[in-house]
């Protein structure tokens, strides 16, 4: 469940915490992705012409943790970095929320090479999902991931998300419209999954 901790929402995972980035997170956070640029560029879109990097800017990245803000507040998003301790190691977000007959969300995620292969994206994505079903009281999430991501679709794999099919050029990453799969889950699936995610992944 999450917890409100000095006024910031908190989801809790067996190893990891995830809470939305504050100001106060720069220093950790571009060291993080300067070292991992190579890691994780080819992966996310290209960052707008002329739009200031939030890794080489302070203000930038003031400015993207105030539009997070923004988004919660308004209840369209919900993103978060993800910690081990008070190590700073990557982010998981939950965009796009649609309501009306949608009740839909998007979720994507990102972890430091460093750490990588050690489940924590996965315990991340449970943690996110039992939020978003149980607390956000969504339908459906999905997670889209380019075919040849092999270790993102493992990701979607080791969590039997369903596999939707494949949407053409669907988004844009690094410059290049890309085909994505489609895993989603629907909240008639996590309560019938729950107890075993739960137990593998959170508990
Ligand atoms: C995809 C990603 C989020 C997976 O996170 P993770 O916490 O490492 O996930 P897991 O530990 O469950 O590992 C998933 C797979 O990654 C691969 N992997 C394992 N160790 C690895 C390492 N050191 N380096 C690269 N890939 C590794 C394996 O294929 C693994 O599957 P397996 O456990 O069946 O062997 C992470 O690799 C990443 O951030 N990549 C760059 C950005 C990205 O691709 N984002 C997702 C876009 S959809």
């Amino acid at each position: 469940m999450s917890v409100l901790r000095a006024g910031t929402l908190e989801l809790r995972g067996r190893r990891i915490t995830l809470r939305p980035l504050t100001p106060g997170d720069w220093d950790q956070w571009r060291e993080v992705r300067t070292a991992g640029r190579d890691w994780l560029v080819r992966w996310e879109p290209a960052p707008l012409p002329g739009s200031p990097d939030p890794a080489d800017d302070r203000r930038a990245f003031a400015a993207r943790c105030g539009a997070r803000d923004r988004e919660r507040q308004l209840g369209t998003g919900f993103g978060f970095g993800i910690f081990l301790g008070d190590r700073f190691c990557g982010e998981i977000n939950l965009s796009g929320i649609q309501r009306g007959p949608f009740q839909n969300g998007y979720v994507g995620y990102w972890i430091e090479q460093l750490y990588a292969g050690n489940g924590y994206i996965p315990e991340a994505v449970v943690a996110l999902f039992r939020f978003a079903f149980e607390e956000l009281h969504l339908h459906r999430l999905q997670v889209a991931v380019i075919p040849r991501n092999i270790a993102s679709n493992r990701v979607a794999q080791k969590l039997a998300l369903r596999h939707e099919g494949t949407a053409l050029r669907y988004l844009e990453i690094n410059g290049v419209w890309e085909d994505h799969h489609r895993y989603a889950m629907t909240v008639e699936d996590w309560w019938e999954r729950r107890t075993t995610l739960l137990d593998a992944w959170i508990l």
